[in-house]
């Protein structure tokens, strides 16, 4: 949650700012704002609302100074305002901040009692006023900073800037992400990544518990104790454009269109073709003792554990391994059964999300190996599960997850098969029978991707209903969940993902005319089921839309509206089954008018509790 760039160079720091915050916009909406140090001092604007908002207070204004510190804000301490906007201000020094801490009202009594004195609600403020404090009592800006920070309790990422020591900016890390980009005469930091790659490809991931004291000519990286740490910038080969619309309406709809592309790339040099069998490289069970593992447990939250859920379907049936799922926030606070015979598997597309990671941690303490699937590369999840096996999906901009779900369901089929591979349980016949499947999804999903004009049909039919029902039986069950979230987040209709078989327990009560049903009915062990519970829906009046492999009329005869997906393997059809569903819900909301990429009271990664 919110987003903080920086930049120092000979190049006006105002427009890279501006365009570092559209990028990460994603992670935070309610506020945003600059400080540009310039020759005639520091200018500080702040604005509730939108970057576009702040765009507009700054437009006939020169700011041309060569240095300066934005922040795009998803409100914690104080409500959204323009005093609680960020850059904060105590004296000479100018913060920005992501996190939240959590010692912040002792830290502000202490230092109300000598003296200073508050503007703002935010918890930033009050690091403004430590940072301060400690310059006042004769510390160097570098040294008050270190002070400062070893006070703090909680997440943060900072970006600092002292008025009196023009020549450097300092960034922090503890608990909340930072990159820092290394150009040429010139530095920049970020909470993401699509804040720099503008700029530069060179870039490096901090650590927690790390400060770096930046020049337009040098990163000087050290610990929070003072001690002087390496630093080692990467190459990544990953361009803006990808983190760009690139002609679509909203990122949510690129990243839908790009599925076919994302699976490819979780798949690519993991299959291999000439013996059909899969080699996931990085991720060596046996080395790591993992070939004997005795249960299975994912965690995550919101659409990642959806993809956990169809997770439990997916390794049950290929491994015979019993698995466990559970939303991190859940098995975070009680004691869980995982030990040294378990494989803690965190699912995290932003490797960020605060109950993920605390999982994680909780896992290691219990003996548990842990292993991470996540998308964002040196991610916090991904550096500290014992193992990761990434996504590789590219950037996911929009706050609505799409391609990082279909490409953790990739990850989980080969993680799975492999697994069967080394235990024995699948053949090498099963291997090469499920790898063909595997490797026929991007075309058919491209197949299904082209017939979006028949959803924008269904959606014009059905925008104006106000509440929804999903239901699916078997691995539709964690697709109908998905599909009730994907609506519901962006379109502000309630919508409810149930296993199918449990209306006749409740739900069942809420059918009639004036809520529609989406059913996704999948040719396999419970098609008959399901279809019976078409029935069951159709025979109270209620509006039926199926997602379904159904080759024969029943089910279409029963429907109001229906979508034809292709028939694969039923174990594999949530890849394509869910796709139609987040069209669906894209073009409902577009419909509806709601703003798609950045829907309300929502951010990106969820980096607190
Ligand atoms: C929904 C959505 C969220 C995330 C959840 C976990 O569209 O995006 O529910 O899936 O916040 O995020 P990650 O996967 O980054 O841990």
């Amino acid at each position: 949650m919110c987003g903080i760039v920086g930049y120092i160079g000979k190049r006006h720091a105002l427009p890279i700012i501006l365009d570092g915050l559209k990028r990460l916009e994603y992670r935070g909406y309610d506020s945003s704002g600059v400080a540009i140090l310039t020759e005639a001092g520091l200018t500080i604007k702040r604005r509730k609302g939108k970057i576009k908002d702040l765009v507009e207070l700054v437009r006939h204004e020169t700011i041309d100074g060569t240095m300066g510190l934005g922040h795009t804000r998803w409100a914690t301490h104080g409500k959204p305002s323009d005093e609680n906007a960020h850059p904060h201000r105590a004296g000479d020094v100018v913060v920005v901040h992501n996190g939240i801490i959590e010692n912040y009202t002792e830290l502000r009594a202490f230092l109300k009692d000598r003296g200073h004195h508050f503007k703002s609600e935010t918890d930033t403020e009050m690091i403004a006023h430590l940072i301060e404090d400690h310059i006042k009592a004769g510390e160097p800006f570098e040294g008050a900073v270190l002070s400062a920070v070893r006070l703090l309790k909680g997440s943060f990422a900072l970006g600092i800037m002292h008025v009196k020591t023009p020549d450097r900016l300092i960034t922090v890390r503890e608990a909340s992400p930072i990159v820092l980009g290394f150009g040429n005469d010139e530095n920049l930091f970020a909470s993401d990544m699509p804040a720099i790659l503008p700029y530069t490809d060179r870039m490096m991931f901090m650590k927690d518990g790390t400060m770096a004291v930046i020049t337009p000519d040098a990163v000087r990286l050290m610990d929070f104790s003072g001690r002087g740490l390496p630093t080692e910038p990467g190459r990544y080969d990953i361009s803006a454009t990808m983190a760009e619309k690139g002609g679509y309406k909203h990122f949510m709809q690129k990243e839908i269109f790009e599925q076919p592309h994302a699976i490819t790339d979780t798949m690519r040099d993991r299959i291999l073709f000439d013996t059909k069998d899969i080699t996931l490289g990085d991720v060596l069970l046996e080395e790591k003792g993992l070939g004997s593992v005795k249960r299975i447990h994912f965690v995550a939250c919101g659409t990642s554990y959806h993809a956990g859920l169809a997770g439990k379907y997916i390794v049950e049936e290929i491994t015979g391994i019993p698995v466990d799922v559970d939303v991190a926030s859940e098995f975070r606070y009680r004691t869980p059964l995982v030990n040294k015979g378990t494989l803690t598997i965190a699912i995290s597309q932003s490797g960020e999300t605060a109950d993920t990671i605390a999982a994680i941690r909780l896992a290691q303490r219990q003996q548990s190996s842990t292993l991470g699937i996540c998308n964002v590369i040196d991610s916090t999840v991904a550096r500290e599960s014992d193992q990761v096996l990434y996504t590789h999906a590219g950037p996911e901009i929009s706050v609505a997850s799409t391609k990082a779900f279909t490409s953790q369901l990739i990850a989980i089929y080969l993680l799975a098969i492999h697994i069967g591979r080394i235990t024995g349980r699948v053949s090498r016949q099963q291997a090469s029978a499920y790898i063909d499947t595997l490797v026929s999804l991007p075309s058919l999903l491209d197949a299904i991707l082209k017939q979006e004009d028949r959803i924008v049909a269904i959606a014009k039919e059905y925008s104006r209903y106000s509440d929804f029902l999903y239901l699916g039986r078997g691995i539709s069950y964690p697709v109908a969940l998905e599909g009730a979230l994907k609506l519901k987040e962006i379109s502000y209709i309630h919508a409810e993902g149930y296993p199918a078989g449990e209306i006749k327990h409740g739900p069942i009560a809420l059918v009639g005319p004036d809520m529609p049903v989406v059913f996704i009915a999948v040719k396999g062990r419970v098609y008959d089921k399901i279809r019976s519970n078409i029935e069951q829906v159709k025979a109270r009046d209620g509006k039926i839309i199926s997602f379904t492999t159904a080759d024969g009329r029943e089910v279409p005869e029963l429907s109001d509206a229906v979508f034809f997906l292709p028939a694969i393997d039923e174990l594999f059809t949530p890849v394509l089954s869910v796709v139609p569903l987040q069209m669906l819900a894209y073009h409902i909301a577009v419909l509806n008018g709601t703003d798609v990429d950045q829907p309300k009271n929502l951010a990106k990664s969820v980096t607190v509790e």
